[in-house]
């Protein structure tokens, strides 16, 4: 019997048969992603129902030298939870089947969940106790908690909360051995040495396996206001940000910025998705002010920032949302984003992240970069304008993709010039959505040689034998 046919006899053996897939049909859901982009085989897929699982599957694995990666909710959108097609095929750990709420503490502001809850439960049982758990994102309906921790998960909130990093008190870890950090602290200051959880979130997995964590809660919002509006350009769409920021202070939860192509293309591609203002404006606005006073109150403000921004020559036309249903619909619009974009083409998704200040001078100086090397090409903008994080995103038809000779080698070269531009201003290619398969060349491209050597210096004391999601992001 070979190393892994006897592996997948062991964890049958502990785990139950159901919980260890090997069918060709049963594994295929968990060895490509939802964009079709990335694909490669597995040994098997584990379904762990407790930590104890867990433990005893990554003991397993190290005991016959077979690689672990982790997967959530497999929503990553930089090839971050699919197998690579090099070295020897992992066993996936699913963690689909841990999906409890362990504990609520509403007066601590905390809760402790388990890495498979889908993030959307853990935002309604936070609600439920008037608790907000404010990491939000497109794909909220099915990602799960460990993932968007192994991501450092950022989304439309960040201006206000934070990433995910700056929303964990504590965590539960499975170490490459096998043995489990209980860290499960819901402390808001704790000073006792190296703070050893953030070491794991953002990890994509490399250094352990997140099992649960203490998630950090903040008080549930009872009233939002929200606008659409078009600014004339990116550098109005900053100064407006800035008279909000100025105006309604930690009010403000969100501002997202998207162009035209983007919005045609949510409207096009996904039902029930209108143009929120009448005609054509090149740029859209999406403006949310939140907090638990005076609804009235917060219209005004909001109308009134509005009102200065047009009077100043900002704004070509702006709509303020008048109920809950008109709330859902525009916020609809932002998360439909990714959907209507996997429908449209083949998107290169950036994930670039620059000073607040410089976003309209990265879009167009990013704008002209790849215009130099494709003149005419598809340039759809959508991104986190309140925090820095854009994605700019070269769309091609998927018949000009499949026309193109050489289609992923200029994919690549048009990936790096955004990128190239976001380094020179200061910036990142990598901001929210992780590293990945895509980003990887570029982690050792952009991270000086200073800070590879301590990733790997980390890499290597918590994971001697390179068995955990080995060949990611430390290249
Ligand atoms: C978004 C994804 C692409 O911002 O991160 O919708
Ligand atoms: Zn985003």
């Amino acid at each position: 019997m070979n190393t892994g046919t006897a592996l997948i006899r062991r964890l049958i053996a502990e785990l139950g048969e159901d919980a260890v897939l090997t069918a060709a049909s049963d594994v295929g859901g968990f060895t490509e992603d939802f964009r079709g982009r990335y694909k490669a085989d597995a040994l098997c897929v584990a379904q762990p129902a407790t930590t104890e699982q867990v433990s005893f599957v990554v003991r397993a694995c190290a005991e016959s030298g077979t690689p672990v990666l982790p997967q959530g909710g497999n929503t990553s959108l930089c090839g971050g939870s699919i197998p690579s097609t090099e070295g020897a095929r992992p066993v996936i750990v699913s963690l689909a089947r841990m999906r409890r709420v362990r504990h609520i503490d509403a007066a601590n502001g905390s809760m402790e969940v388990e890495a498979g809850c889908v993030l959307k439960a853990v935002q309604d049982a936070a609600a439920e106790v008037g608790r907000l758990y404010p990491v939000s994102l497109g794909a909220e309906g099915s990602c799960q908690i460990g993932g968007t921790l192994s991501t450092n998960a950022g989304g439309t909130s960040v201006l206000r909360y934070g990433n995910t990093r700056e929303n964990v008190l504590g965590l539960e870890v499975v170490l490459a051995d096998g043995s489990v950090w209980n860290g499960l602290r819901g402390l808001r200051k704790d000073n006792t040495g190296i703070d050893l959880k953030q070491l794991f979130i953002g990890a994509e997995g490399t250094l352990g396996i997140i099992t649960a964590a203490t998630l950090k809660l903040h008080p549930l919002p009872t009233h939002q206001s929200l606008a659409w509006f078009a600014p004339v350009d990116p550098e109005a769409a900053l100064r407006i940000l800035g008279m909000f920021q100025e105006r309604c202070g930690s009010s403000l939860s969100a501002y997202e910025l998207m162009n035209a192509r983007q919005l045609e293309l949510v409207i096009g591609h996904v039902q029930n998705r209108r143009n929120p203002l009448d005609g054509k404006h090149a740029w859209h606005v999406l403006v949310e002010l939140s907090n638990s006073r005076g609804a009235d109150a917060m219209d005004e403000l909001l109308v009134q920032t509005l009102e200065l921004a047009a009077e100043a020559g900002l704004i070509e036309d702006a709509i303020v949302a008048s109920s809950d249903t008109q709330r859902a619909s525009l916020w609809e619009i932002r998360h439909s984003v990714t959907e209507a974009n996997k429908k449209a083409g083949v998107g290169l998704t950036t994930d670039c992240a620059v000073p607040v200040s410089a976003v309209p001078r990265f879009i167009a100086s990013a704008s002209e970069a790849v215009r130099d090397i494709v003149p005419n090409i598809d340039l759809v903008i959508v991104g986190h304008m309140g925090d820095g994080n854009v994605h700019f995103i070269p769309m091609f038809s998927f018949d000009e993709w499949r026309a193109m000779p050489d289609a992923a080698a200029t994919g690549a070269t048009l990936r790096r010039r955004v990128n190239d531009v976001a380094h020179q201003l200061g910036g990142t290619f990598s901001a929210e959505h992780g590293v990945g398969q895509t980003g990887l060349q570029e982690m050792a491209h952009y991270k000086s040689d200073i800070e590879l050597t301590l990733m790997r210096a980390v890499k290597q004391a918590l994971d001697p034998k390179n068995l955990m999601n080995p060949g990611r992001l430390v290249p």
